[in-house]
């Protein structure tokens, strides 16, 4: 296991994550996208949803180009998100995140900034596109 993924960093559940993330790859059927960069490092991930008729997340998806902490906090963040209405997803903090995938290390905490915002993100971008062919 290289340095960077030690257990002494990571937590069992960001490395289970990291190896074997949830829900990765583009969707092409995608309701709604969002591409956001993490101010911090540079990184970038992409997350994808798709809405039931009901108005509640049905799926999401995420690409990424980012170290193991963000890609298990997106990974994570597809899981959470599935299944909640917008408000309720949007309301997952980047420390809920991070608690979900069982804390991150010090330096790494910015790293779950990424899932938080493109959920964010792509939920008012979904919204802005029902109000704009509603009008
Ligand atoms: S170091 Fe860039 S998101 Fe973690």
């Amino acid at each position: 296991m290289p340095e960077s993924l030690s257990a002494e960093h990571y937590s069992p559940i960001v490395i289970d994550h990291f190896q074997n993330p949830r829900n990765a790859g583009r969707m092409e059927d995608a309701d709604t996208e969002a591409f956001v960069t993490n101010p911090v490092c540079g990184d970038s991930m992409r997350l994808f949803l798709r809405f039931d008729d009901g108005g509640r997340i049905a799926a999401a998806s995420f690409l990424s180009s980012g170290c193991p902490a963000s890609i298990a906090t997106s990974s994570v963040a597809t899981e959470m998100v599935t299944g909640r209405t917008p408000e309720e997803a949007e309301a997952f903090t980047r420390d809920d995140y991070a608690d979900a995938v069982g804390g991150l290390p010090k330096s790494k905490v910015h790293c779950s900034v990424l899932a938080a915002a493109a959920v964010r993100n792509a939920i008012e971008a979904w919204r802005a596109q029902r109000t704009s062919t509603q009008a």
